[in-house]
């Protein structure tokens, strides 16, 4: 190992208090981009990375705006003559905190119980800012430079489908050029194992509303003849999956098989099932859905999956004796190569224009789309991170895909002339991002920056 990767990373151990404080005040921005643009604690939220971002060394730091938008923070290092540029991504945008009441400590006071910082954001994907922040910060105050040119983008509006991502790439490919992507949003295969996501799943959903009546009346006086729009809306999403919970052919076109590599890998792949089971806190008696030829783990990298995000009719508290007027519901499905997600929404919508019954009103709406993405890691920069990922955790890593979508990926990786990205996070099977009580296992976090540290330097290695 090189005097200088010693140097940043004892000085990165000399450090964590003051990287965790810096985690924390960012966690107590409640900068949720689910709220309409303009507004301004996305605002004092991008303000508050990109002071991060300055005062840990890099320069040009400022806030991107979009109008219609919530904005950009963006910052960069490019000093290393010779050395490549790599494109560090994050969001500091957070989803809405959920429930009050289920917070065992309130969301946007960061707490550390039992090794976890819980809040919202903590994990994603503040922790992931956080993570290159330090990294950067370790180098630039303990060696007095990087190893590569670096330009750190962290978005605002993520997690809502990334809607001005076309036009921020019209506008500043330029600026954004380099020669890989480094993204830390993504999840590791358990505690302790660090991972290299090489897929992504996409997704296309709709909002669906469904209509009988202009007002509700009696359940008794009219009930029978008269059609209830609930039960409509169910049969329709009822009728989205077979018996085994496996999305409709009509709802999957053009999904690729599985290759055989695939296959190989996923059943080399632990799988624990009472472990899982515990992870997501499923009920006893409930069996997993979908496909029962494919490891669990296939189902959610390789295959389609739908959600019923939300659905809404008359709550039970306040109901009485009624046939209401209309409802609605959220689907959303998760999409993998070769799906279309255009074809997809096309799909969705016939489906409930066709299978809503008795000939009720039905509106669809399409909401975001995000492609899915797939890489193979191989070449110098996945050797790189592979041995930076061993480094800074003890262990060698694994690859893995994501069932989740990152719409800046796809994107952006293609604008930069199919770059090579590098996804590793540190979200752990219990950190419960979106949910209450989200939380960063500290320790993954530590090893994960560490291995950043390496990253960098592994990097710096390789041609410009
Ligand atoms: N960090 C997640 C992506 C992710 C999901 C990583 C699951 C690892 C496991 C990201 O912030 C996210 O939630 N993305 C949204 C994108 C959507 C709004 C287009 C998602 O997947 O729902
Ligand atoms: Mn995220
Ligand atoms: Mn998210």
């Amino acid at each position: 190992m090189g005097a200088m990767v010693t140097r940043a990373l004892e000085h990165l151990e000399k450090h964590w208090d003051r990287y965790l404080a810096q985690l924390g005040a960012l966690v107590e921005i409640p900068g949720v981009s689910a709220n309409p643009p303009p507004d301004p604690i996305l605002r004092r939220s991008a303000e508050a990375v990109a002071e991060l971002l300055s005062a840990v060394g890099l320069e040009n730091a400022e806030v991107i705006d979009f109008p219609g938008g919530h904005p950009y923070a963006y910052a960069d290092w490019l000093h290393a003559e010779g050395a490549p540029t790599i494109l560090l991504y994050g969001h500091h945008d957070v989803q809405p905190p959920g429930r009050p009441e289920k917070w065992v400590s309130p969301a946007y006071e960061p707490t550390l119980r039992d090794g976890r910082l819980y809040g919202r954001g903590a994990v994603d994907d503040k922790a992931g800012v956080m993570m290159h922040a330090a990294a950067c910060e370790a180098w630039l105050s303990g060696t007095g430079r990087l190893p590569v040119n670096v330009r750190f983008i962290v978005e605002g509006e993520e997690e809502i489908g990334s809607n001005s991502l076309e036009a921020f790439l019209a506008e500043y490919r330029e600026q954004m050029s380099a020669d890989v992507i480094v993204l830390t949003d993504t999840a590791n295969l358990d505690a302790g194992i660090p991972s290299l996501t090489v897929s992504l799943r996409g997704i296309a959903g709709v909002l669906v509303e469904v209509r009988s009546l202009d007002h509700p009346i009696h359940s008794g006086m009219w009930g029978g003849p008269v059609p209830d729009p609930v039960q409509a809306l169910c049969k329709a999403i009822a009728d989205l999956t077979d018996e085994t919970g496996t999305l409709v052919p009509a709802l999957r076109p053009g999904v690729r098989p599985l290759s055989a590599e695939a296959r190989k890998s996923l059943a080399a792949l632990p799988f624990d099932e009472a472990r899982v089971r515990e992870q997501v806190g499923m009920e006893p008696g409930a069996s997993f859905t979908g496909d029962p030829k494919m490891p669990v783990w296939g189902r959610i990298w390789h295959q389609p999956a739908v959600t019923v995000v939300a659905l809404e009719a008359r709550p039970v508290e306040g109901s009485t004796n009624q046939i209401i007027e209309s409802a609605r519901a959220r689907v959303s499905i998760r999409t993998v190569p070769d799906m279309d997600p255009e074809q997809v929404l096309a799909a969705l919508t016939a489906h409930f224009e066709q299978r809503v019954p008795w000939g009720l009103d039905v509106q669809v709406t399409p909401e975001h789309t995000a492609n899915w993405w797939v890489t193979t890691p191989e070449g110098p920069v996945f050797d790189a991170a592979r041995r930076a990922l061993e480094a800074g955790y003890g262990r060698r890593a694994e690859h893995i895909g994501c069932g989740g979508s990152i719409p800046f990926v796809e994107p952006f990786a293609a604008v930069l002339g199919g770059a090579p990205a590098l996804l590793m996070g540190v979200e752990d099977p219990p950190c419960n991002a979106h949910g209450e009580n989200e939380s960063l296992l500290v320790e993954d976090w530590k090893s994960g920056t560490r291995a950043a540290v390496h990253l960098y330097a592994e990097l710096g290695r390789l041609p410009g």
